[in-house]
Formats: structure tokens, C-alpha cells, sequence
């Protein structure tokens, strides 16, 4: 059998590139900033950046509301919530029909609307209307403003409503989109997460469109890639089917409960705009990647492609580590649970949310440590065909497979190769690669020291 495989996020193109490095004068000029607020910037980005990622004692529930927080949102948060999406929406196969609905619930300043803009070009002269839903009305007008500049006249249709999960909309969603909104949903809930998600789940299915789809994004740490899989669980259970990243509809073997592994993707930030890191630099905040968790869903009654292909379909879904045996491991998810992908010999492992399929290996045998089944990645001799084509958008992606062989690996990850690696331009080279099993699946890093590297976001 042939052996295909396919990204899930592909290198940016050099139109979102672009956007997103003129996105820092978009904003100033949509969204001014007083010299002076403009000189305490660091400061509320770090305030907020330790209310929404540590001691969320002090978010109120309007945080978005207060100027100050709204502020570090927009120049901070938002842009690198652009990053993640954009990276995202890229390659998941998102298909939207004139006058498609688009519900963006937990909207904030529009992240969806802009994300999908900057990330699908054919889209821009569709008539979509982007029902954006939130509790807090202020991001979403300032949300509108920024559209505004970046996009200028478009038949985009942007609609605001306040209200939450509960709200009933006339439209029903084509395409129904909660961006980093689940985690603060759950927070001090004291509701059980199980009892929680069934009436979740029931809500959102109520504001789609017999054929909508729902997609949910959230920060790839363990409580949110734990929430979105106790979602999909409950999804199945009502005859819904994944569409990504899952290659299956089985249990989930990364449901990041009881000390297990969760399911979230990194890449590295390399395409993030200057200005951006510029400015993360200057909070302290410096990141080399970042990370999400999702979950992409269809409803029972549509009907999907039927899926004959023999072999395996493995989504890799860690970074790269040295194995005991010799050569790198990277652990993957396939309806047969945790998969331990080994590259030996000139084999090469995926980029995280890599697609492979391939021929089934031939017995069982598992891994001591973890209990993944072990698949061997088929050698560069069994060059795959077919491949290197996103399924979603038919492009070309090089964002695939690792070009360097275990060998060069080890060359660049030698502590003098470690924060010297220039940008190849095509995300083939390996700086930042992890090196222990632990942090693969923890999806943590270290810097030339050993201590851990920057922060992830
Ligand atoms: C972290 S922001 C995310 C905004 C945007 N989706 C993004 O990805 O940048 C979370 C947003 O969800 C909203 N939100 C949180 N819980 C909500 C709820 N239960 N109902 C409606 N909106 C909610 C907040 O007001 C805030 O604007």
C-alpha cells in the first residue's frame, strides 16, 4: 500500500505572514493608545497574563470590560491568538457555502472572524454573517473596529450579541467556533465536569445548522486538553463523529485525567510576527512555541467520506524524543490507542499533527514505559506518495515529515547548536526539539541551559 501523509499545520503563506506583521499598525490605528497607556502596556499584559494563566482569583468575570485588561488583550492576546488560529484554520478542512453562518461564541475582540479572514483568503468574497456571541459587549465592538481596518470593505457581515452558551439564536451555525472560552466556563466550577458537558454539548448542538459543524480551540494545557476530552466523549455518546484531530472514533488515549498524557499540538513561532515578540520580550514573556488543544466535530446526520484506506491512520501528536533503542520516538493517537511512532535509520518522524498512513505493523509490540503500541515510520526507501497535500485545502505543505536524519538531529541539539539555529525558512530543521519522553508529552521545552526554555503559550 501507498503511504500518505498530511499537515495539520501548515507554514503560514506569506499573505498572513504579512497581515500579521502589519497587524501591530492595524491595531494603532483602529484602537489607539494614549504615549502614556502606551508605556504601561508591559505591565497590564503581565497583570493579565498572570490572571488568565495562573491566579485567576482576580479575573472577574467582566475582566474584558476594564480598560486596562482590554487593552493588554487586544495588543497581546489577541495577536497571538491570530498566530495559533491562523495556523490552524489553515489547515483544517473548513468549508463554508454563500450566506454561510458563522456563530463565534465567547467572541471576544472577533478572533475567529479576523483569524479566518487573515487564514482563508477564498473565503473574503463569500457573504458570511459572523453571529459573534459574548458576555462582555466591549471586545467585540473594539473586535469590530480592527475588522474594520484590515479588512475594509467586505461582505463579511458582523453581528454582536450578548449572551452565552444558553443564548437562542435565530441563525443556526454553519460553522459554530469557541475560542478560548471552555476554560473560563470551567473555572471554580463546581458543577461535576461530566454533568457540565452533557448540558454544554446540548447547547451547542441546539445553535447548529443540520449539517454545522463546531469546532472548540483552547490553550493546550492539561485542563483544557482533560475538558475537550471529556466534550468528546460526550459528543460520541450522542452519535457525533471527530473530525480532527482524532483519526477515530474510540476511546481517547490522551484524555489528561489521573496524570495521563493530553492531547495538544505545538509549533514553533518562528513565523510570529517581529513586532509581537518584540513586545513579548518586553513583558518578559518571550515564547519559541505555542500550543493548543481542539476538538472539530460533525453531527450525526451528515454524512462523511467513507473511509476504505488499509493500514493505520496515526495523527502524531508529540514532539520528538530520544528512545532507549537508539533513534527518536514521538507518540501518536490511531483507534488503536497511544501509538509509540519510532523513527531508526533514516526514518523521520512527523511534525506534531502530522497525518501517516501505512501498512498495520505485523504482531504487538508495546512499549514498557507507556503501553503505546510501537509503529517503526517507514524509512526514506518508502518515500510516501500521495502525499504532502493537506486534505483540507489541497495545498502543497512542506510541514510534514522532519527532513534530518536522527544523526543531524543530534548534531543540531548539541548544546552548541541550541539557541543559534537560524530560521531555515521552511520549518525543516529541528531547533527546539525536545529531548526527554516527559516533556514530549507535557509539550515543555529547555533552552541552551537545560532549564526549561521560555514560556509556552
Ligand atoms: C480569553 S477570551 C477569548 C476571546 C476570543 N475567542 C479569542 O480567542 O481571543 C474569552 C472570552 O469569552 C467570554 N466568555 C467567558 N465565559 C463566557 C460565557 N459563559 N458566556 C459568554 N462569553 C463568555 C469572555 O467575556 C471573553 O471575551
Amino acid at each position: 500500500m501507498s503511504i500518505k501523509v498530511s499537515a495539520l499545520f501548515p507554514l503560514p503563506s506569506k499573505d498572513t505572514v504579512d497581515t500579521l506583521e502589519s497587524y501591530g499598525k492595524i491595531l494603532g490605528k483602529a484602537v489607539p493608545m494614549r504615549t502614556k497607556h502606551l508605556e504601561e502596556l508591559h505591565y497590564s499584559i503581565r497583570d493579565l497574563s498572570r490572571m488568565l494563566t495562573g491566579d485567576r482569583a482576580d479575573l472577574t468575570k467582566d475582566y474584558m470590560g476594564d480598560p486596562r485588561s482590554l487593552s493588554a488583550y487586544l495588543r497581546y492576546f489577541l495577536p497571538w491568538n491570530l498566530y495559533r488560529l491562523t495556523r490552524l484554520f489553515s489547515g483544517l478542512d473548513i468549508k463554508l457555502p454563500d450566506n454561510g453562518i458563522v456563530v463565534d461564541l465567547g467572541a471576544g475582540p472577533l478572533t475567529v472572524a479576523q483569524a479566518l479572514w487573515i487564514a482563508r483568503p477564498e473565503l473574503r468574497k463569500k457573504k458570511l454573517t459572523f453571529i459573534n456571541v459574548d458576555r462582555t459587549p466591549k471586545p467585540m465592538k473594539e473586535g469590530q473596529k480592527i475588522f474594520s481596518e484590515m479588512a475594509g470593505d467586505c461582505p463579511w457581515k458582523l453581528v454582536n450579541v450578548k449572551g452565552g452558551a444558553s443564548s437562542k439564536l435565530r441563525e443556526k451555525a454553519d460553522l459554530l467556533v469557541s475560542a478560548n472560552m471552555v476554560n473560563e466556563t470551567i473555572m471554580n466550577m463546581r458543577t461535576p465536569m461530566s454533568t457540565w458537558a452533557e448540558k454544554f454539548c446540548l447547547q451547542l448542538g441546539r445553535m447548529l445548522a443540520k449539517n454545522g459543524r463546531l469546532l472548540l480551540v483552547e490553550p493546550g494545557v492539561r485542563h483544557c486538553g482533560r475538558a475537550i476530552s471529556v466534550l468528546r466523549n460526550e459528543f460520541l455518546q450522542n452519535g457525533w463523529s471527530p473530525l480532527a484531530p482524532c483519526p477515530h472514533s474510540c476511546e481517547c488515549p490522551m484524555p489528561g485525567e489521573h496524570g495521563t498524557p493530553w492531547c495538544h499540538f505545538n509549533f514553533d513561532t518562528r513565523h510570529a510576527p517581529k513586532w509581537l515578540q518584540e513586545l513579548s520580550a518586553r513583558c518578559r514573556l518571550e515564547k519559541d512555541n505555542v500550543s493548543l488543544s481542539f476538538l472539530y466535530m460533525s453531527q450525526p446526520h451528515e454524512k462523511l467520506p467513507v473511509k476504505n484506506e488499509e493500514g493505520i491512520t496515526v495523527r502524531a501528536v508529540s514532539e520528538s524524543f530520544r528512545i532507549d533503542a537508539g533513534g527518536f520516538g514521538q507518540y501518536g493517537c490511531s483507534e488503536k490507542g497511544l501509538i509509540l511512532l519510532q523513527a531508526k535509520g533514516d526514518a523521520r518522524t512527523l511534525f506534531p499533527g502530522g497525518l501517516i498512513t501505512m501498512p498495520a505493523p505485523e504482531g504487538e509490540n508495546r512499549d514498557s514505559k507507556s503501553g503505546a503500541l510501537i509503529i517503526d515510520l517507514p524509512t526514506r526507501g518508502a518515500s510516501p506518495s500521495g502525499g504532502r497535500k493537506t486534505p483540507a485545502s489541497g495545498k502543497d505543505t512542506k510541514n510534514v515529515q522532519r527532513k534530518d536524519t536522527p544523526h543531524e538531529h543530534k548534531k543540531k541539539t548539541s548544546p552548541k547548536h541550541q539557541g543559534k539555529h537560524k530560521s531555515s525558512g521552511d520549518n525543516s530543521d529541528d531547533e527546539g526539539w525536545t529531548t526527554s519522553r516527559r516533556e514530549a508529552m507535557k509539550g515543555g521545552r529547555r533552552d541552551s541551559r537545560g532549564r526549561g526554555g521560555k514560556k509556552k503559550g
